[in-house]
């Protein structure tokens, strides 16, 4: 599959890649073979917009945050990223500047300037305003359950060097397994780092609109420091014996509370918006689980990635542009509120390239291809 995916890249890259326009809004429906999971997805960001999976009763729930509307994927004022694929580089660039080679806080030569699309204009997040989640992505490939899409990232666009061309291919295998698959190359040395922004509610809104009867485990002792802005300072904190630590299982939701003045999710925020570094992914066993004791529903995550933002919706409702719930969540009338809902991205550590101190290579070219690769498996778990 990857190496497969990375020919097809390397070819469109030799001859050119006909960027073929598809109606951003087309659905593309995939059921897994044994019909466990059923999903949606639309080409404007290659975007998952709607995910069924059965509860503790067998009876399915859309556990993704959306837009019913989808013309919001496009028009959405505050635009929360629900359910794209994030990129050229996700999460946050440092005043928007980077070197290359890299550099602390791009004060060397080679630099490179991106939108400062967050912040009142002081650092960069997402990729800019026209990042990979605001693109129509083309679809290469359909099967009932395979689509594959396919994305040319154009030099200079958003201040970037190099053409990339990604693909990302969503998989629904049997047993409500979800395999994401998201490859990209460059034709010059850029930064790419690629994640999915999928907003979770396990309950679907059905039982309660607060995260306390979800549950997370992950082994992580460390999360990336930021400041006031999440923009990480090249040190790290220790989790062991604060509320940051999920090595063993507890409740978001009342861990939410704990975090009141301890600013994790920026200043005077209450809730988490972290980048964990997994103590030891072996890429094979789950780094990541999150389950809910009210419907039974429980993700398992295996990923080669080596660390992960979880978001707690903190800042999602807006009085003045509330978003309204999908209807399967009990919309239009009901918006997505604050700490009701979970953003799990699987990525690489934030902003390592201008925090050099991390050892993490974030530079692709030619011959170094990107390779970004998680498999969500949905399963059913009884509490008494
Ligand atoms: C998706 O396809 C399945 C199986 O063909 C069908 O049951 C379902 O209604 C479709 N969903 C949408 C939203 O088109
Ligand atoms: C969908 O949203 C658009 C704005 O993006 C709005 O103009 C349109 O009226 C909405 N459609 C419905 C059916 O609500
Ligand atoms: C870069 O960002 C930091 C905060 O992240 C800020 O202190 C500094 O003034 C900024 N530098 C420039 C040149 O904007
Ligand atoms: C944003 O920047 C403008 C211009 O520098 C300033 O007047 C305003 O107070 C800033 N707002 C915030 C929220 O920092
Ligand atoms: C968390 O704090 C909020 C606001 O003070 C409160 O409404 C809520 O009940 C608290 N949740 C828990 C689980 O203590
Ligand atoms: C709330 O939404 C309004 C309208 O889009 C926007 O002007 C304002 O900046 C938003 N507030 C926050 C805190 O994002």
């Amino acid at each position: 599959m990857l190496c497969l995916s990375l020919i097809f890249l390397s070819t469109l890259l030799l001859h050119g890649a006909p960027q073929v326009l598809t109606d951003p809004f087309e659905i593309v429906n995939l059921t897994a073979p044994d019909g466990s999971a059923m999903a949606n997805f639309i080409p404007l960001g290659a975007a998952a917009t709607n995910l069924w999976v059965k509860d503790k009763n067998g009876r399915f729930r859309d556990i993704l945050l959306g837009y019913d509307n989808l013309t919001m994927y496009e028009t959405d004022p505050n635009h929360p990223n629900f359910g794209p694929v994030v990129g050229r580089y996700a999460n946050r660039i440092r005043n928007g500047t980077f070197t290359i080679p890299i550099s602390k806080d791009a004060s060397g030569p080679n630099k490179f300037q991106v939108p400062k699309n967050e912040n009142n204009g002081t650092n960069s997040l997402h990729g800019g305003y026209f990042g990979y989640d605001r693109r129509t992505w083309s679809v290469a490939k359909r099967t009932s359950s395979v689509v594959t899409f396919t994305l040319v990232d154009p030099a200079g666009e958003q201040g970037f060097p190099g053409t990339v061309i990604a693909a990302v291919t969503y998989e629904l295998k049997a047993k409500a397994t979800w395999k994401i698959s998201m490859e990209a190359v460059a034709t010059e040395k850029t930064p790419i780092m690629l994640s999915g922004h999928h907003y979770w509610n396990l309950e679907a809104y059905e039982e309660t609109s607060d995260l306390i009867g979800h549950f997370a485990q992950f082994d992580a002792s460390r999360v990336i420091a930021t400041d006031g802005h999440l923009i990480p300072t090249g040190d790290l904190l220790d989790t062991p014996g604060t509320p940051l630590d999920f090595r063993v299982a507890k409740s978001i939701g009342v861990s939410i509370n704990t975090t009141e003045g301890k600013d994790y999710c920026g200043t005077d925020c209450v809730g988490f918006d972290n980048c964990w570094i997994y103590d030891g992914n072996d890429g094979r066993q789950p780094a990541f689980s999150v389950w809910s004791i009210n419907s039974g529903i429980r993700i398992d995550v295996v990923t080669n990635q080596l660390a992960l933002q979880v978001y707690t919706c903190n800042g999602i409702f807006n009085a003045s542009q509330p978003i309204p719930r999908k209807a399967s969540h009990g919309g239009p009338s009901l918006f997505y509120k604050k700490h009701s809902c979970l953003v799990v991205e699987q990525e690489s550590w934030i902003d390592a390239i201008n925090n050099p101190e991390f050892g993490v290579n974030q530079i692709y070219e030619p011959g170094r291809p990107y390779s970004w690769g998680s498999t969500y498996i949905f399963s059913v778990q009884e509490f008494s």
